[in-house]
């Protein structure tokens, strides 16, 4: 699909349409977004899902993890985000400590990403241990995606941003935390940084859609962090990326030019500036004295 302004054809995607993808053995593609621009972007390019991710405090805040994000800066995100999409099946992200201390919090604070937030749907990390959140979020009305293997939100209980999944326990754990999730009615479950045969025997094995991030290609979609994609935070790069763009490096260049514009006055030049008809100038002039 090119990108185009013409959407008399597409239609809304759904929670329903990701796991019809499934069964149809199209693969789900979905992208993060943060911003307006961004999201209008993704969305004409005809990409089924966007997540605004908690990543948002790295990519965007600059935090060293996702610990600090608030419910008030992902909301304030998601508005955002639901300004640009119109087609995309619009995600938000629970950020820490939004439903780990209560069921009640939980349901509240996903409720505000559908009320405020403009989404559709909301995600959570974590297996069986989160599963009373989730069943009541689900019993609100509120789809879940689920999110297994590396969650970064228990960066300091994994110690580190490290791989999941790479024992036969771990691996056992996982199956069960996911078959648990899908009998609790996620729509669809991600997989960050497992095992890529792990991966793809989770997605055969499971009704609903898997989305892998640095978990392979058996998954049945795939989701990367939108600045990772666009070489836009330079901070690092993981290993699972492919970037298809340094636009770090373009802004970097951009900004450089304008400097240089700037201080040699050939910016701005003519075309970038207005002037008042001569008549009127000549009249102001000789009335100025
Ligand atoms: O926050 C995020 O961007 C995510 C993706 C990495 C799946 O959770």
């Amino acid at each position: 699909m090119s990108v185009s302004n013409s959407t008399q054809e597409r239609k809304k995607i759904t929670t329903l349409s990701l796991v019809r993808k499934k069964a149809q053995k199209q693969p789900v593609t979905m992208l993060t977004a943060y911003d307006y621009a961004t999201a209008l972007a993704i969305d004409r390019a005809g990409i089924d899902s966007i997540l605004v991710g908690d990543s948002l405090g790295m990519v965007v805040l600059g935090y060293e993890n996702t610990l600090p994000v608030t419910m008030e800066d992902m909301i304030h995100h998601c508005q955002a985000v639901a300004r640009g999409a119109r087609y995309a099946l619009l995600i938000g992200d629970m950020p820490f400590m939004s439903y780990q201390a209560s069921v009640n919090e939980a349901v509240r604070n996903a409720g505000r990403f559908l009320k405020e937030g403009g989404m559709d749907a909301v995600k959570l990390e974590g297996g069986r241990e989160r599963l009373p959140a989730i069943e009541a979020i689900i019993s609100a009305g509120i789809p879940v995606q689920g999110h297994l293997g590396l969650t970064p939100q228990s960066v300091h209980l994994l110690g580190g941003f490290r791989a999941q999944g790479k024992t036969a326990d771990a691996a056992r754990k996982l199956i069960d935390d996911a078959h648990a999730l899908q009998e609790a009615g996620c729509f669809s479950l991600v997989l960050e940084t497992i095992p890529a045969r792990l991966a793809r025997l989770l997605s055969e094995r499971l009704e609903i859609p898997t989305i892998g991030i640095g978990a392979g290609v058996g998954c049945d979609g795939q989701v990367l962090v939108t600045h990772d994609l666009l070489g836009l935070f330079d901070r690092f790069t993981p290993r699972f990326v492919k970037k298809y763009a340094d636009l770090h490096g373009e802004m970097a260049q951009a900004f450089i030019a304008y400097k240089a514009d700037v201080e040699n006055s050939t910016f701005p030049a003519e075309e970038h500036s207005i002037e008042m008809p001569e008549e009127e100038w000549e009249k102001f002039i000789e009335e100025l004295g």
